[in-house]
């Protein structure tokens, strides 16, 4: 009757997935997608994770919680169940540090009232791709050239990936594809970035920045493409513009180098006597002269 149909209608849900097979990248971390249209009735609940063929459990959410203890161990660090997205209908699951043995599919499914349904998630793909930069800030002077490391670990091979370039604070294509942009459309900005051309076939994308100024500071993205993936690393540049520091260490340097002098001359008048401690003296004003500046 058309009463039954609509009882039906409201308690029956349908349960969804990724639009496809996942490709991720190693070490890195996925969402498992899995929801329904409509929200359900929260407190009735039942989400089982489970891994097809070894059904391996690797998460149950049950009685409004996530159940570590029935868990498989490999996934008890690795495996997070977004409690509060339950109520939007959200069953995904993160999954971190995805290791190569994590291809397979995957089945969630879901259990309201009297009704269940499920849907299935593959990893296709586990891919090496790993890109690293610089941990901490790159420091450079006015002037000064400076490198943005960004280094890619794989086992595609740098022809087929795409590498990008961009200062991020600006929205601000610095190189694409092997083509070099310029900020500003000033011929003599076009050669202030540089690539180690040879070292390009070892995964090294590292970018040499030359004459760097100061709106040059900021946080520069290595963005690369490679086999379905996407990774990147950020280098954060700091400026540190023309110091009193500079000017210190200019001053001891000549102060340091005139003792230097002064000591030659002792030395070629008097012999040994009196070297020492001249020389005593120019030691420390090189000294300071390079903790000064560095
Ligand atoms: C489910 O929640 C996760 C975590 O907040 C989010 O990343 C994902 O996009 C959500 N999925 C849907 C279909 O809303
Ligand atoms: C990039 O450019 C260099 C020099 O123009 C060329 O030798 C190289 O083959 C190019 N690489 C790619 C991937 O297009
Ligand atoms: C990349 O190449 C530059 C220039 O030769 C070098 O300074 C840097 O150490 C290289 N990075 C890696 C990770 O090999």
């Amino acid at each position: 009757t058309f009463l039954s149909f609509k009882h039906a209608d409201t308690l029956g849900f349908s349960v969804r997935g990724p639009s496809g097979p996942l490709v991720v990248p190693l070490g890195g971390s996925v969402i498992l997608p899995c929801f329904v249209e409509r929200p359900l009735a929260v407190e009735k609940v039942k989400v089982v994770w489970k891994r097809t063929g070894s059904e391996t459990l690797v998460h149950l959410y049950q009685d409004g919680e996530s159940r570590a203890e029935a868990q498989h161990k490999d996934y008890h660090d690795r495996a997070h169940f977004f409690t509060d997205q339950i109520q939007h209908g959200n069953f995904s699951l993160l999954l971190e540090n995805v290791r190569a043995e994590d291809k397979g599919v995957y089945r969630c499914k879901v259990y309201s009232q009297q009704l269940a349904d499920k849907t299935l998630v593959e990893i296709k793909d586990v891919e090496r791709l790993l890109v690293s930069g610089s941990d901490e800030s790159v420091s450079a002077y006015d002037g000064e050239d400076v490198t943005l490391s960004c280094s890619v670990d794989s086992h595609i091979t740098p022809e087929d990936m795409e590498v990008s370039w961009k200062k991020t604070d600006e929205d601000i294509l610095l190189y694409q594809n092997n083509e070099t942009f310029s900020d500003s459309s000033d011929e003599r900005d076009r050669d202030r970035v540089e690539f180690f051309t040879a070292e390009i076939p070892k995964g090294n994308f590292s970018l040499r920045l030359k004459s760097v100024r100061t709106e040059d500071k900021g946080v520069y993205m290595c963005l690369v493409f490679a086999g379905g993936l996407s990774v990147n690393t950020t280098v954060v540049l700091v400026q540190l513009g023309f110091s009193w520091l500079h000017i210190t260490a200019l001053i001891l340097c000549i102060v340091a180098s005139g003792s230097a002098l002064l000591s030659w001359l002792v030395y070629s008048r008097t012999g040994n006597q009196g070297v020492i401690f001249i020389y005593f003296l120019g030691e420390i004003g090189f000294k300071n002269a390079f903790s000064y500046y560095y």
